[in-house]
């Protein structure tokens, strides 16, 4: 008897609701606040990809923006890796009062998290992670908060005890921030996943997340207690358990590296697989296809803005087929999908350090360059900030521009435009069996390794200290007819393991402290670009054989001709033919060898050796201008 009323009564509630959405003014208004909330959040944040966030159309229908069903109040917010930098202004996302959902993950967003957002009081979710955050935490969070990842950001101060009155709290996630000071009593009884690892918490750990195992307080030097070694200095009030468990010296942790070691091992294990994986993936997609209403944006032209289930906001590297989708970057015209490019006819261009570069030949004409991806070691999200950057970089005209990219567990494909001329390197010495070595006067030289400073200042200036070329080579700078240089292969270093035993061609630029402790820097990438720079001078490979066993590198074999006072011999012949340019070359030089120092500190930054080269250039310029004058008697040799 009730059931019926009950459902007629639900009926009329329902299209009482339904009326009240359409007609009542106040919820109309309720929408153009949180719209009006939403405009002023992005017109804060600078944001790479394209965002459908037109001012003429109903916010209930831009990208990442969920509303509830009466189309009322923005339900979730998810704008996950869209590139998005700035800081989230107070008073803009805290307005969207019903949010319970904010995903805002592995964008590059700064500054603190407002308290009007941490306390908006239908929050259930916030996933923050990697980020750039910082500034420690708001006072007060939503009672309402079942999930909070924070991880991977630079908040500091303390953990707050407010969390405490979460009561529905499951998972708090704060790995890899600067939290600093002592954990708090917390006795949370929903909570279910807890990572404090890699801050700088010290302290006993509270009695009530001694249950928790030690990789949720692991990287954390001060911390002490179970579930990890009991503290050396004894605790105010150490429990009794503690106390009676056998005295363990505190050990260091070793779980990042054996981490890596297993991913290596994983990574090194299947190249059969690999194979067999791509005809499942083909077979996969065919049928995939039309039905993957999820994704909306299907072959996601320029924009890498994705929704998500809540539950994959926590999987860290295993994903589904479905979602592994070719993501094109900004400003990217092309149109094919995965399908199309397993299914191209493809040539082998060659195999560098960081796996194999196919030309692909796309049965529409389209030609691309595929380098599939070996020992990649990143997780998924790293390597997806990673692509982000990489793809606004290369809209440098001296860097070849990064267009596509595509991960899963068992496969890394990256895709450039196809740039019919050859490499540095090729020109230089010539390919054995192929083409021979491409005469080169000075100017056209100085023309590319210019080019090739501008590619990687500008990887310097705008990818902030931590970006680095990683990977600078003569094969890797592509020159076209005019010799205009394109640098390639950059930002990939930090994604990879370095290899174990790399091939000659790399060891020869390799600064000396990336072979000891295996750290990329910018001041490596002078480095190598030295050592380019000396290729291009002396004609000669990076490194080279005396004699029988005896190699020599490039960088210490012209400091030692350099230092016997012979540097004339160091050029490459073909220079020497070339009149008044020597005092250019030993210039050119000893800038090549300034960067080519043993001390990082001593290096030059990419941006002085711009600065002295164009500098040489004019004075150069200049003097031969005024040596034309003179008659022309000079066959004499060169003096140095
Ligand atoms: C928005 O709509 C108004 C009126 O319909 C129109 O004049 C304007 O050009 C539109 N703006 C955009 C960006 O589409
Ligand atoms: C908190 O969540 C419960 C259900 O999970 C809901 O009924 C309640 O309205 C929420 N509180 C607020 C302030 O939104
Ligand atoms: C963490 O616990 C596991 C087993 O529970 C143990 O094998 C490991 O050594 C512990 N690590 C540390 C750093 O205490
Ligand atoms: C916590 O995060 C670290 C990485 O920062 C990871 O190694 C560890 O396994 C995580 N612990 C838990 C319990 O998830």
């Amino acid at each position: 008897m009730g059931y019926l009323n009950l459902r007629s009564s639900f009926h009329i509630l329902l299209s009482i609701q339904l009326l009240l959405s359409l007609f009542n003014p106040l919820v109309v208004a309720d929408l153009a606040s949180e719209k009006q909330a939403l405009l002023d959040f992005i017109s804060a944040v600078s944001h790479v990809n394209k965002l459908n966030w037109d001012k003429n159309t109903s916010s209930c229908s831009w990208h990442g923006v969920k509303c509830s069903a009466d189309q009322s109040h923005v339900f979730e917010l998810r704008v996950p890796a869209a590139g998005l930098i700035g800081t989230i202004p107070p008073n803009t996302l805290g307005k969207l009062d019903s949010l319970q959902v904010l995903s805002l993950r592995s964008n590059r967003l700064t500054g603190s998290l407002p308290s009007d957002v941490a306390s908006l009081p239908s929050l259930h979710s916030i996933y923050l992670q990697h980020n750039e955050f910082s500034g420690p935490l708001p006072s007060s969070f939503s009672p309402n908060l079942s999930v909070i990842d924070l991880s991977y950001n630079s908040f500091t101060g303390e953990v707050p005890a407010s969390l405490q009155k979460l009561t529905q709290l499951t998972a708090l996630n704060l790995q890899d921030n600067s939290f600093s000071g002592s954990i708090p009593d917390l006795k949370l009884p929903s909570l279910k996943l807890l990572n404090l690892s890699n801050n700088e918490l010290e302290g006993p750990i509270p009695r009530s997340l001694q249950t928790f195992p030690n990789d949720s307080f692991s990287g954390n030097p001060g911390l002490c207690g179970l579930p990890l070694p009991e503290c050396s200095v004894p605790s105010p009030a150490p429990s009794p358990e503690s106390s009676l468990s056998p005295q363990s010296p505190p050990l260091p942790h070793h779980e990042k590296k054996l981490g890596t070691g297993v991913i290596i091992a994983i990574a090194v294990g299947g190249f059969a697989l690999v194979m067999l994986v791509v005809v499942v993936l083909v077979v996969c997609f065919s049928k995939r296809k039309g039905k993957d209403e999820s994704d909306v944006e299907s072959k996601g032209k320029g924009t890498v803005t994705r929704s998500e289930k809540p539950k994959q906001e926590f999987s860290s590297g295993v994903q589904i087929a479905e979602k592994n989708k070719l993501v094109f970057l900004e400003g990217c015209t092309y149109s094919f999908d995965l399908e199309d490019l397993l299914r191209a006819s493809a040539e082998v261009l060659g195999k560098g350090s960081y796996g194999t570069a196919y030309k692909a030949i796309l049965e529409d004409g389209t030609v691309v360059v595929v380098k599939r991806l070996k020992d990649v070691v990143a997780g998924k999200r790293e390597f997806e900030q990673q692509m982000e950057l990489i793809g606004r970089l290369g809209k440098h005209a001296n860097l070849v521009p990064l267009r596509a990219y595509y991960y899963s567990k068992d496969e890394k494909l990256i895709v450039y435009d196809y740039i019919d001329t050859g490499s540095v390197s090729a020109m230089l010495h010539g390919i054995r069996g192929v083409t021979e070595k491409t005469p080169l006067d000075w100017n056209s030289r100085v023309k590319i390794i210019l080019g090739t400073a501008y590619g990687i200042s500008h990887i310097h200036a705008e990818g902030g200290a931590k970006l680095t070329h990683g990977n600078v080579k003569s094969t890797n700078v592509l020159v076209d007819q005019d010799h205009n240089a394109s640098v390639s292969d950059y930002g990939l270093s930090t994604l990879m393991s370095v290899p174990v035993n790399a091939s000659r061609v790399v060891v020869g630029y390799r600064a000396p402290e990336t072979v000891e402790n295996r750290k990329i820097t910018q001041k490596s990438d002078v480095y190598s670009f030295g050592v380019l720079l000396m290729e291009m001078l002396t004609g000669k490979a990076p490194l080279q054989t005396q004699g029988k066993d005896d190699v020599v590198d490039l960088p210490r074999w012209v400091h030692s001709v350099v230092r016997e006072e012979w540097t004339a011999e160091v050029f490459d012949v073909e220079l020497m033919k070339q009149q008044n340019i020597e005092e250019e070359l030993v210039q050119m030089l000893q800038i090549a060898m300034a960067c080519t120092a043993r001390s990082p500190d001593r290096r030059p930054t990419m941006e002085e050796v711009i600065r002295m080269m164009e500098g040489l250039r004019q004075s150069a310029s200049e003097s031969r201008a005024s040596s034309d004058e003179k008659p022309k008697d000079s066959n004499n040799p060169p003096s140095v």
